[in-house]
């Protein structure tokens, strides 16, 4: 795993966007995986810019979210469906742009149908994750098998309070979702994981320093060929090896620079 240190979120958001480039640059009809929640926020309005000033195209891009709440439709202002409108797709054309059905009847048959998508799309290039404080990606919790497809989760109780924001009142978070599996995670061709703030520094030391555990779901990210971590300083405080990474970071050569 690499792992890059900047000194604040802002700058971690332009380290992602650069990325995000990069892969265009190698592959225009490139698929995305997608994340929701407050970290990807500024990298999505990022890319808008960019592509507003047209250094940027994913006219070819395909996308896929990570997850979506089951019982809120698309249009609900808390779906993820709207978020990634509101954020992103209002602003850049993409080719195609998948988030699951929160709505779906048969929630067995939409998550089969979900990867049997993502598989015909060729694979996701680039995996875009934010850290749960508790170890989460896309909305695997602790628990969560190292090997899970996508499926329906419950969420636990600090992940409703941590969202809790979002809502009028904790009672109407809903209680389950519809998320890709690690294991589906894990078969994305690049992983890039975005964590800001203190509040993150202890999952981030588990996922990237801690045993490969299920308490911990982005640890199975150990296994990766090729996962990229981004963190900003109070992210990294808890990381051992920390001027190890930046050592490495600054004697990057020019050809693996993003
Ligand atoms: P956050 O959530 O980006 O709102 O911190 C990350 C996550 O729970 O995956």
């Amino acid at each position: 795993m690499e792992v890059i240190i900047k000194q604040d979120a802002e700058k971690v958001s332009w380290e992602a966007a650069a990325l995000f480039c990069r892969q265009l640059r190698e592959k225009p009809d490139s698929v995305f995986g997608l994340a929701t929640g407050s970290t990807p926020v500024r990298l999505y309005h990022l890319l808008g810019e960019m592509a507003q000033a047209g250094e940027l195209d994913l006219s070819q891009a395909t996308t896929f979210n990570l997850d979506e709440y089951v019982g809120l439709p698309g249009a609900h202002p808390q779906s993820y469906a709207s978020f990634m409108r509101e954020h992103l797709f209002a602003h850049v054309p993409v080719a195609r742009w998948h988030v699951p059905d929160g709505m779906a009847g048969d929630i067995p048959q939409l998550c089969a149908a979900y990867e049997q998508a993502i598989r015909e799309a060729g694979g996701i290039d680039l995996q875009l994750l934010g850290l749960g404080s508790d170890g989460h990606i896309g909305f695997n919790e602790p628990g969560s098998s190292l090997g899970s497809r996508t499926r329906l989760k419950t969420l636990t109780a600090q992940t409703v309070a941590d969202n809790a924001c979002y809502f009028s009142s904790p009672a109407e978070v809903p209680r389950h979702v519809v998320t890709m599996g690690v294991g589906t995670i894990l078969e994305a061709r690049h992983c890039l994981v975005l964590a800001f703030g203190e509040r993150k520094a202890q999952a981030v030391a588990a996922m990237a320093e801690g045993a490969i555990t299920a308490m911990v779901p982005a640890s199975a990210l150990q296994m990766h060929p090729v996962c990229t971590l981004i963190v900003d300083e109070p992210a990294a405080a808890l990381l051992q090896r920390r001027e190890y990474y930046r050592w490495v970071y600054e004697n990057k050569p020019a050809w693996q620079r993003a």
